[in-house]
């Protein structure tokens, strides 16, 4: 990220946007990005889970004290349903357990049924999660994420399953984030001057809903590099290969290769050290 101390990779699309989320040096009040992000939170996921990575590719659309909720949920389900052409059925939505404005927008003007809209708490409906209890300071509110229903076959069959769950039915592919308060260091949520939006979907994840595959290791994006490493892997010897540790391996590469491609370089230290450990991991899966 540039010009920004406090972070070693630029790990959501908003990054670059705090200021303008402050109020200050507001030059234009929209945005649309397609963001680089690397994350190292989900290693210990990557490869295993349909749609964990270190890197991915972030779509996002912000607004600084222009649109709010009432546009950007009305804008995620036109795109979802009318441009992508995705079964309404097939999608649900969360909100944050206290937004009784976002529940209303969802029921009443988008008007999808009640039982497919979920109140959850700050871990999961909030960004970042857990800000109001656990920080970190700055920008920061309450979210509304938009779940792809893969359907009952692949959940855990209990009654009220939902993307409450942790089970394999629902993947969240867009988090709408009002992005209305700055934490404080006593931990109060004091207002912003504006209302803003951010949002971030990820590009894997939308492709791999659009595509029809269960995964995003199988998408048009990563089935390339799965093929060629499941290729020199039966060159190597091993007649049966983890699935997972090919998924792992294919993603760290994609990884590494954004990384070295940006400039930042395999070391010993700060940022050169992710790169040089998501090599010796990919490396390791290799035994
Ligand atoms: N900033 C939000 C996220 O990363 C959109 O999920």
């Amino acid at each position: 990220p540039k010009d920004d101390p406090t972070l070693l990779f630029s790990g959501a699309g908003m990054n670059q946007f705090k200021d303008q989320f402050l109020g200050r040096n507001v030059t234009y009040k929209r945005a649309t990005t397609s963001q680089k992000c690397l994350r190292t939170g989900d290693l210990d996921n990557v490869g295993k889970t349909s749609g964990h990575h270190t890197f991915f590719e972030m779509l996002g659309n912000f607004s600084f004290g222009d649109y709010f909720k009432k546009e950007a949920i009305a804008w995620a389900w036109e795109f979802f349903t009318t441009v992508l052409k995705i079964p309404q059925e097939l999608l649900w939505v969360s909100v944050y357990k206290d937004d009784d404005e976002a529940y209303d927008i969802w029921k009443d003007v988008i008007k999808i049924d009640p039982k497919r809209i979920v109140r959850l708490g700050e871990k999961d409906n909030f960004w970042p999660s857990e800000a109001p209890s656990k920080g970190p300071n700055g920008p920061c509110g309450p979210c509304s994420e938009i779940f792809y229903d893969y359907g009952v076959n692949l959940g855990c069959g209990k009654p009220g399953c939902s993307p409450a769950c942790d089970c394999k039915r629902f993947v969240e592919v867009w988090n709408l984030v009002f992005t209305q308060f700055d934490r404080q260091s006593d931990g109060s949520l004091k207002p912003l001057p504006n209302k803003n939006i951010d949002t971030g979907m990820g590009l894997e994840r939308i492709a791999s809903v659009i595509q029809g595959v269960k995964t995003n290791f199988e998408t048009d994006i990563f089935k390339p590099i799965t093929s060629e490493i499941r290729k020199a892997a039966k060159t190597a010897g091993p007649d049966k290969v983890l699935t997972s540790k090919i998924n792992a391996i294919a993603d760290h590469i994609r990884a590494v290769t954004f990384c070295i491609s940006d400039g930042v370089m395999p070391s010993n230290e700060e940022r050169g050290y992710v790169v040089r450990k998501l090599i010796r991991r990919a490396m390791s899966h290799c035994q």
